[in-house]
């Protein structure tokens, strides 16, 4: 089991979750947080931390966001590891709520 940063978190990525996270299992690319699942301990703790809502836990996924387990995995075996908070995107709340973004995911360098 495991939590998985799902699409709410693009273009925002306020970074409230890592403050909270015990296990410092966040890590950070260009417009987007993933969660290392085999580091997540399960507290629960992030979910309520997120302005946008964006975490969910893997079994509580809405069924659009299942290709969000494999990414979060994907990503944070490449992106750094993330251990303070950080000034959201500029734009953060232009960007909450808008369905469909995840074409607008950004790999970096992954
Ligand atoms: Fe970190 Fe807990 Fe969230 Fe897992 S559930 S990512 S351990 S805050
Ligand atoms: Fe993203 Fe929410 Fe964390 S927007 S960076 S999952 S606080």
């Amino acid at each position: 089991m495991t939590y998985v940063v799902g699409e709410n978190c693009i273009k925002c990525k306020h970074t409230d979750c890592v403050d909270v996270c015990p296990a410092n299992c966040f890590y950070e690319g260009p417009n987007f947080l993933v969660i290392h699942p085999d580091e997540c301990i399960d507290c629960d703790l992030c979910v309520e931390a997120c302005p946008v809502s964006a975490i969910f836990e893997e079994d509580d996924l809405p069924e659009d966001q299942l290709n969000f387990i494999d990414l979060n995995a994907e990503l944070a075996e490449v992106w750094p590891n993330l251990r303070n908070r950080k000034d959201p995107l500029p734009d953060a709340d232009d960007w909450d709520g808008v369905s469909a973004k995840r074409d607008l995911l950004d790999r970096g360098a992954a």
